[in-house]
């Protein structure tokens, strides 16, 4: 295991292995079908951004298990709290009774928010959880019902986040009718934005969206409670949307009393290089979400918001498990190392690895778009580039082939790929993952 850093990757079987086999077929009986699987990863340890498979194949990890290993695989000092912390108690309901590490807690992320304080934080067990107290804190603060989000947002799949999810249909068909109230506009996507020549015309699109059609044909603005955007659509295809369109948008919600939601579960705890991605346009939500990277792979979800908007009586939202002291000590030593340098590593590894995606593009007409913040990078692979027709089999070919090449990486939207790392990744490792993904580009470009 310590070489493991140093040979990655390093491939001994074909894939998949015996045993990778043997697993696969038994988790076939019994495990929930609903799972997307894109490649035969069977998973025996981590370490930073490597991951050994059972067979002892070691892949070069630009997934985080979606974007969630923050700190890269089973970082000593996350294990030492954890550890530590489960050696004193494990559970004991922070809903109801007190434990210092929820706590402190909530003091480092109240340091750390994007918004003035005093803050108050909730606290849950994942992504959709923090996404539904957002939610039922902005319906409860402003007396309103509406929620607002975008097409090709992830939100989540309970049913209230599900309502705002627009991404994939698989995810939505079978399960309405959704939330009543739950309301879509575009999201800034430039690359594809059908009038978007530059940020401003796309960001005017579609926010003209929201104050033209939705508040004049479907719903008054004073009854919409929060508008919940992505800074950076992940599930969608890793879109990063202008600076100049948060800005508008936190304009357009102030002018109606309509409370800004930033939905951070992917792109926050420093993965942009800001401890939040909306930080880069200088924007100040009313509640902000996060999950995923923030404590390291233990399950948590947070929503922080002022003190005045988190102002709602005992009783009206809680969770047993929310707030976890094992899960709060894996934040607090996730924070510390963010602090300490990752943040900044993956500022600067990402603008390295941004570099190489770029000149991929220049080799690989494939390759339409590439865009990102720090270690939140999107390579979205097209037909023809004046078209823009999606890429989409070329895409999940791109994916299995990095994969038998020993690196892992997901997709995203319809025809992009994502590269989430470990903020622990080098320079050295940035430059392997792009050298692979240049491989396995030429391998799928269909021959002419
Ligand atoms: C932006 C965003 N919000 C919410 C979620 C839901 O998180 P979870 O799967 O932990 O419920 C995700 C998960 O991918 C996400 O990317």
């Amino acid at each position: 295991m310590s070489t493991m850093a140093t040979t990655v990757p390093h491939l001994k079987t074909s894939l998949p292995g015996p045993k990778a086999k043997a697993l696969i077929e038994r988790d076939a009986r019994v495990v929930s079908p609903s799972y997307t699987r894109e490649y035969p990863l069977v998973v025996a340890r981590g370490e930073g951004a490597a991951v050994e498979d059972v067979d002892g194949n070691v892949f070069l990890d630009c997934t985080a298990g979606i974007a969630v290993a923050a700190t890269g695989h089973s970082h000593p000092d996350v294990v030492r709290a954890i550890v530590e912390q489960a050696r004193k108690f494990l559970h004991m309901s922070g809903t109801d009774f007190y434990y210092e590490p929820q706590v402190r807690l909530g003091e480092e992320l109240s340091a750390i928010a994007p918004m003035p304080g005093p803050h108050r934080s909730f606290f849950g067990n994942s992504g959709t959880e923090a996404n539904e107290a957002a939610l039922k804190l902005a319906k409860y603060a402003t007396k309103r019902h509406g929620i607002i989000a975008f097409f090709g947002a992830f939100h989540g799949r309970s049913m209230g986040s599900l309502s705002l999810t627009a991404s994939k249909l698989t995810q939505r068909k079978g399960f309405g009718p959704f939330v009543p109230g739950s309301y879509h506009a575009p999201y800034p996507d430039c690359y594809r934005c059908p009038v978007g020549s530059t940020p401003e015309t796309c960001a005017a699109e579609c926010l003209g969206f929201i104050e033209q059609q939705l508040f004049v044909h479907l719903v008054s603005p004073d009854e919409v409670a929060a508008v919940m955007v992505e800074p950076i659509q992940g599930e969608g295809g890793y879109v990063v949307a202008p600076d100049v369109f948060l800005r508008r948008l936190r304009e357009l919600t102030a002018r109606y009393g309509i409370l800004l939601i930033a939905d951070e579960v992917q792109s926050g705890m420093g993965r942009t290089g800001r401890w939040y991605a909306i930080e880069h346009a200088g924007v100040e939500p009313d509640i902000v979400t996060m999950a995923k990277g923030i404590a390291s792979g233990m399950p948590l979800g947070v929503a922080t918001a002022p003190s005045s908007v988190m102002a709602w009586p005992p009783g009206t939202h809680a969770s047993t498990f929310g707030g976890n002291p094992v899960s709060c000590a894996a934040a607090l030593a996730t924070i510390r190392l963010l602090r300490d340098g990752l943040m900044r590593n993956a500022e600067t590894v990402g603008a390295h690895m941004m570099a190489g995606a770029k000149a991929l593009m220049e080799r690989h007409p494939l390759c339409g778009d590439g865009r990102g913040r720090g270690l939140m990078i999107g390579i979205e692979l097209v037909r023809d580039r004046a078209t823009k027709e999606r890429a989409t089999s070329e895409r999940d070919a791109l994916v299995k082939e990095c994969f038998t090449r020993g690196l892992l990486v997901l997709g995203a939207g319809r025809n992009a790929i994502r590269l989430s790392p470990p903020l622990v990744l080098t320079r050295e490792q940035a430059n392997t993952a792009i050298e692979i993904l240049d491989q396995a580009l030429a391998a799928v470009t269909p021959r002419a």
